[in-house]
C-alpha cells in the first residue's frame, strides 16, 4: 500500500496512529540535525519531520511512515497545522528537476512558462480548487437534470457545419479524398433529430469547436451544458432551466437567487444598458437625451440621430486630468466614439460642462433631470447611431462601474433577456442573418411580418428566443425551434439561403422534419463560463485543465504543428504556406 492516508486528512484526533503518507516535496529545510519536510498531495500538505539531515528537492515524490504526533509550533493556516509525522522510514519514489516556477498560490512564473508546464500550473491550489469547482458544477447539472428524466446522450463530433455563424475547424477525410469534416460548433442539429426520434428531454456537458477570435471568456474548444426538450413553449424551457440555475447556485455557492428570475426585453436591454448582456450589480442606466441637446447650435449632437448618457455617481469631482483619459479612452478603437461631453454637478451646487458655449445652466439642468444626476455626479455624453451609442455608452458603462468598485464578483445578478429580434440587417452586406441560428422560431403573433416583404416588417419580428445573463456575460442562450416545413422555407428565403443550397447544408434535417417533427426548444449554458463566475472570475482559462492561449496554441504540447507529407498525400492535401513565411 502506498499510503494509508492523505496530505490533508490528519488531525489532533489522530494522533498516536501510525500513518503512511505519499506525495510531493513543496519545501524542505534543514534545522539542527533534523529535517522538517512540507508534504503535498491533491488534499493539503502535512509537515514531516526526520530525525537527521536529508537533502530532498523541490518536487520530489516520496513515501513516508511514520507516527502522528501532536506539533509543539502549531500552523493554524492549514488544516493539519495541529500535528505533525515522525518519520521512521522514507522512501523517494521518483527524484524531480527544480521547477521552473514556484508551485504556490502566488507563483513567480509567467503566463507563458506555465501554460507550457501545465501540467506544474496544475498542482497549484487555485487551479486545483477551479478544476474541483468544475467537477462539483457538473456533478449538480447531472443529479438535477437526471431527476427531470433527461437523458444525456452523446453525439459525434466529426460532422458537417453547423448554423452556429463562427468559422468551423475541418478535419480532411482520408477515405474520402478532398473532402472534410467540421467539428461541431454546438450539437444543434443533432439535438434536434433527437427531438424527432422522440428522446423528449436530452442533455450532454460536450465539447464544441469555434474558430473566431478569442478573448479571456473564449476559447476554440469549450464545453456547453447543452439541452433540448419537445412539447413546451418557452415559459417550460425559461422554468426548467431558472430552476437548474438556482439549484446550482444553491448547492455549490450556498446563495439564494430571485424566484421568479428578472426577466428584460433585448430592446430594454440595449436601451437602457447598451448590451444585450447587461450587468444589472448597478444602475447608471442609460437614458436619451436628444431632445434636450439638440438645436442649440452644438454641431456634433445637431448632425446624428440619437443622443445618449449616463449619469456617474459621485464623479464630478473628476480632474481635468481625469476628464482628459476618460476621452481618449473612449477613443480606443474598442470603444470607437469620436469625443466626449461632460456635464458635473459639483458639490457646491454649480453645474458646468465641456459644452458652456452651447448650453446654458438652466439646459444642462434639464439634461441633469432627465438623466437622473444627483449633486456630485458626472455626466456623460455619447453621440451617434441610436444602436451604435447605446452600446459605446454600455461599454463606458461598465468601465465606470469597473472603476468605482461596482462590480463585486461575490454579488450575483442573473436574469433572462427575452424578445429578441428574429433577423439583424447587415449593411456591408445587403442582407439578414439570423440573431440567433436560422432554426429559431418566430413569434407567433409576429407570422404576418415574417411572411412580409418589407424590411421594416421583418426587422420587428421577434423571436422565441432567450439568453441567460450573469453579471455581465452571456452565460447560455436558446430558442423555440421552428418545427414547420413551410416556416423553415421562408426562414432559408429571408435569410437568402437558396434551395439548393439549404438542401446542401441543412438537406438531411429538412428532411427529419417531414417525418413528424414535435414542437420543441432548448438552450445551452457555457459551462466554462459558468465554472469561472461562479469562482468569482471572468477568465475561463483556468477552468480549464489544457486550455489554449490567446493564439489558440496549446504550447504544452506545440499544437497546431506541421504534418508530415506522406499524412499530407494521404489526406490528398497540400500547403500553400511558403516554408521560410
Ligand atoms: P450559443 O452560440 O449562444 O448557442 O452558445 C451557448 C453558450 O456557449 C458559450 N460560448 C462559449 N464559451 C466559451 N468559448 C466560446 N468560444 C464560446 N462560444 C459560446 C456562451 C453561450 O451563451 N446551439 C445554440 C444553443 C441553442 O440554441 O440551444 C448555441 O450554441 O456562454
Amino acid at each position: 500500500m502506498y499510503r494509508t492516508s492523505t496530505c490533508g486528512e490528519l488531525r489532533i484526533s489522530d494522533v498516536g496512529k501510525t500513518v503512511t503518507l505519499a506525495g510531493w516535496v513543496q519545501r524542505s529545510r534543514k534545522l539542527g540535525g533534523m529535517t522538517f519536510i512540507d508534504l503535498r498531495d491533491r488534499y493539503g500538505i502535512t509537515q514531516l519531520v526526520v530525525e537527521n539531515d536529508l537533502s530532498l528537492g523541490r518536487e520530489f515524490v516520496i513515501q513516508a511512515t511514520g507516527k502522528v504526533v501532536e506539533r509543539e509550533s502549531k500552523n493554524p493556516k492549514i488544516p493539519t497545522g495541529d500535528i505533525e509525522i515522525k518519520v521512521e522510514s522514507i522512501n523517494i519514489l521518483n527524484k524531480s528537476l527544480t521547477p521552473p516556477f514556484t508551485i504556490e498560490d502566488q507563483s513567480d512564473g509567467g503566463e507563458d512558462l506555465r501554460a507550457k508546464y501545465r501540467y506544474l500550473d496544475l498542482r497549484r491550489n487555485p487551479l486545483k480548487k477551479a478544476l474541483e469547482l468544475r467537477h462539483r458544477i457538473a456533478h449538480e447539472v447531472r443529479n438535477y437534470l437526471d431527476a427531470q428524466g433527461f437523458l444525456e446522450i452523446e453525439t459525434p463530433y466529426l460532422i458537417k457545419s453547423t448554423p452556429e455563424g463562427a468559422r468551423d475547424f475541418v478535419v480532411p477525410s482520408r477515405m474520402n479524398p478532398g473532402q472534410f469534416y467540421a467539428l461541431p460548433q454546438s450539437p444543434q442539429t443533432f439535438k434536434q433529430l433527437l427531438m424527432v426520434a422522440g428522446y423528449d428531454r436530452y442533455f450532454q456537458i460536450v465539447r464544441c469547436f469555434r474558430d473566431e477570435d478569442l478573448r479571456a471568456d473564449r476559447q476554440p474548444e469549450f464545453t456547453q451544458i447543452d439541452c433540448e426538450m419537445s412539447f413546451v413553449e418557452q415559459e417550460d424551457v425559461l422554468g426548467m432551466f431558472e430552476g437548474m440555475m438556482r439549484s446550482l447556485f444553491k448547492n455549490v455557492l450556498d446563495v439564494d437567487i430571485p424566484n421568479p428570475m428578472p426577466r428584460m426585453s433585448w430592446y430594454d436591454a440595449m436601451d437602457k444598458y447598451g448590451s444585450d448582456k447587461p450587468d444589472v450589480r448597478f444602475g447608471m442606466t442609460i437614458h436619451e437625451i436628444s431632445s434636450e441637446v439638440q438645436g442649440h447650435g452644438f454641431g456634433v449632437f445637431d448632425s446624428v440621430p440619437y443622443v445618449g448618457a449616463i449619469a456617474v455617481p459621485g464623479a464630478a469631482n473628476y480632474t481635468r486630468k481625469q476628464t482628459d483619459e476618460l476621452t481618449e479612452w473612449v477613443k480606443r478603437p474598442q470603444v470607437g466614439a469620436k469625443g466626449l461631453v461632460y456635464i458635473k454637478l459639483n458639490e457646491d451646487g454649480t453645474i458646468k460642462s465641456s459644452v458652456d458655449k452651447f448650453y446654458s445652466e438652466e439646459d444642462l439642468r434639464k439634461v441633469a433631470a432627465a438623466v437622473e444626476a444627483k449633486t456630485g455626479d458626472m455626466i456623460l455624453v455619447l453621440c451617434g447611431q441610436k444602436r451604435k451609442a447605446q452600446t459605446m455608452l454600455g461599454v463606458l458603462r461598465v468601465e465606470m462601474g469597473n472603476r468605482l468598485g461596482l462590480r463585486d464578483p461575490k454579488v450575483f445578478a442573473p436574469l433572462w433577456i427575452v424578445d429578441f429580434p428574429l433577423l439583424e440587417w447587415s449593411e456591408e452586406d445587403g442582407r439578414f442573418y439570423a440573431m440567433h441560428h436560422p432554426f429559431t422560431a418566430p413569434k407567433p403573433e409576429h407570422l404576418d411580418w415574417f411572411y412580409s416583404d418589407k424590411k421594416e416588417d421583418l426587422e420587428r419580428v421577434c423571436a422565441n428566443a432567450y439568453d441567460f445573463v450573469l453579471n455581465g456575460t452571456e452565460l447560455g442562450g436558446g430558442s423555440i425551434r421552428i418545427h414547420e416545413a413551410d416556416v423553415q422555407e421562408r426562414m432559408f428565403q429571408v435569410l437568402g439561403i437558396g434551395k439548393e443550397e439549404a438542401e446542401y447544408k441543412f438537406g438531411f434535417i429538412i428532411n427529419a422534419f417531414k417525418f413528424g417533427a414535435p414542437p420543441h426548444g432548448g438552450l445551452a449554458f457555457g459551462f466554462d463560463r459558468t465554472c469561472a463566475l461562479f469562482g468569482g472570475q471572468e477568465t475561463i482559462r483556468d477552468y480549464i485543465a489544457f486550455p489554449k492561449n490567446n493564439q489558440g496554441r496549446d504550447v504544452m504540447i506545440d499544437a497546431p504543428s506541421k504534418i508530415d507529407a506522406v499524412q499530407m498525400d494521404e489526406l490528398c492535401l497540400a500547403s500553400t504556406v511558403k516554408e521560410d513565411a
